[in-house]
């Protein structure tokens, strides 16, 4: 493990796709599964960045989707590590729409993947720390610690049940 700690700007991602007519439901919109599969893969990059190890994704907070982005368009995909623990980290991911021909990009959802950094074995290894600094870094940890302990009662609910 790299024991040091890293900042958020260490891993961050920004994927950029043109979205193509195979990507696309009948209405010429892409499908909400290919920007699932887009976030996923940035998400994995940033936090696999962050603790130079294999990651897998343990879970994923709920997505919406507020706006179609068109065939045509490029979808560009910004992720960030915004919280780490022992061995999981939390990677915010952004998604825009871009239109080439007038230059307009728009914020079209956010989520918050759920990370796991594995050893050789497959096993949960521990991760660097996160160095937040900024005043939207201290804001964004201090609610991923919320999000996290919501996800952990979740987590026990679903064992009981
Ligand atoms: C990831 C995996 C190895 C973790 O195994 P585990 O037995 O749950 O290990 P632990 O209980 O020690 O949890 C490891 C970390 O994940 C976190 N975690 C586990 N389940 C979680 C959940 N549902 N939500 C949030 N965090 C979770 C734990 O809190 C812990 O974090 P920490 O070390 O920072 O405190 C195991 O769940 C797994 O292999 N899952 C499948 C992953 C995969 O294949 N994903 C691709 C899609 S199927």
């Amino acid at each position: 493990m790299n024991s040091s700690g890293k900042r958020p700007g260490d891993s961050a991602v920004t994927m950029t796709e043109l979205v193509l007519p195979n990507d696309a439901n009948p209405l010429g919109n892409i499908l909400g599964g290919k920007v699932m599969h887009l976030m996923d893969i940035a998400g994995a990059i940033a936090a696999s960045r962050h603790c130079n190890r294999p990651v897998v994704t343990v879970y994923v907070d709920g997505i919406s989707f507020q706006e179609p982005i068109r065939v045509g368009e490029v979808v560009v995909l910004e992720a960030t590590v915004t919280w780490t623990g022992n061995t999981s980290m939390e990677v915010m991911i952004k998604v825009y729409g871009e239109d080439l021909t007038s230059g307009t990009r728009r914020h079209t959802n956010t989520a918050y993947f759920t990370f796991v950094a594995l050893d050789d074995e497959g096993k949960p290894t521990r991760v660097p720390p996160l160095i937040v600094e900024s005043d939207e870094e201290i804001r964004q940890f201090k609610e991923a610690t919320i999000r996290r302990e919501e996800r952990l009662k979740r987590r026990a609910r679903a064992k009981l049940g």
